[in-house]
């Protein structure tokens, strides 16, 4: 049977689900759960993109295909890479290749901490199989192609919240929020 994306998706939140404790979801949304728009992100937010690098440098990131060739010169320095994609023998320089979500979760193993790093069909399948969640939430709504799964924040507990206003360098005001799973 031909899978579609939609129906890997449904496949993943049909299985019995069981929690990655070291594996986190990092991502910014906007009001709407935007998250971007022709492979590109929809904001500039200075703060934000130094705390992705603070919390991600030395770990493992696990992304979708889109997002890695999103990044502007490939793979980030001093993290490994985990990308998840069907194609057949393609290679990226700097990273692994996974052909599905198990097969990244199984190369990622029992690194201390793995942050899934988008884009939206990636996220979409492990929301419901990470212990937790760096959220950042930028107080917008924005015209996108790409969006978060709905959040239920009733599985969430947070452990940490900070606000930042809009500025020279950070075009929206925007909370980061940590939450792990109840
Ligand atoms: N706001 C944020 O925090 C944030 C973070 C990251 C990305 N983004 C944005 O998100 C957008 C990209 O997201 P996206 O949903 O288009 O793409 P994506 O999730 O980055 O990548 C999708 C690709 O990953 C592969 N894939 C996904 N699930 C798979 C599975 N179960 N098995 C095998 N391969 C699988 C497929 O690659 P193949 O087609 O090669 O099979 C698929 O086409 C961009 O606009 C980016 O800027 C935003």
């Amino acid at each position: 049977m031909i899978r579609t994306r939609t129906s890997k998706e449904q496949y993943r939140s049909d299985m019995e689900q069981k929690i990655h404790h070291n594996i986190s979801i990092i991502v910014a949304i906007g009001e709407n759960y935007a998250i971007g728009k022709d492979n590109r992100l929809l904001w500039h937010l200075s703060d934000d993109l130094k705390r992705f690098k603070k919390l991600t440098t030395g770990h493992t990131l696990i992304m979708g295909r889109n997002t890695f060739l999103s990044l502007p010169n490939g793979a980030l320095p001093n993290r490994r890479h985990i990308v998840i994609s069907d194609v057949p023998g393609e290679t990226f320089d700097g990273c692994e290749m996974a052909r599905s979500i198990d097969q990244a979760i199984e190369l990622a193993g029992n690194d201390e901490e793995c942050f899934v790093i988008g884009g939206g069909m990636v996220y979409a399948q492990f929301l419901g199989i990470v212990g937790k969640l760096y959220l950042t939430q930028v107080y917008q709504s924005f015209k996108a192609d790409t969006f978060f799964p709905e959040i239920d924040f009733r599985q969430w507990k947070t452990i940490r919240s900070e606000s930042v206003e809009a500025g020279e360098k950070n075009e929206y005001p925007h909370t980061y929020t940590e939450f792990v799973r109840i």
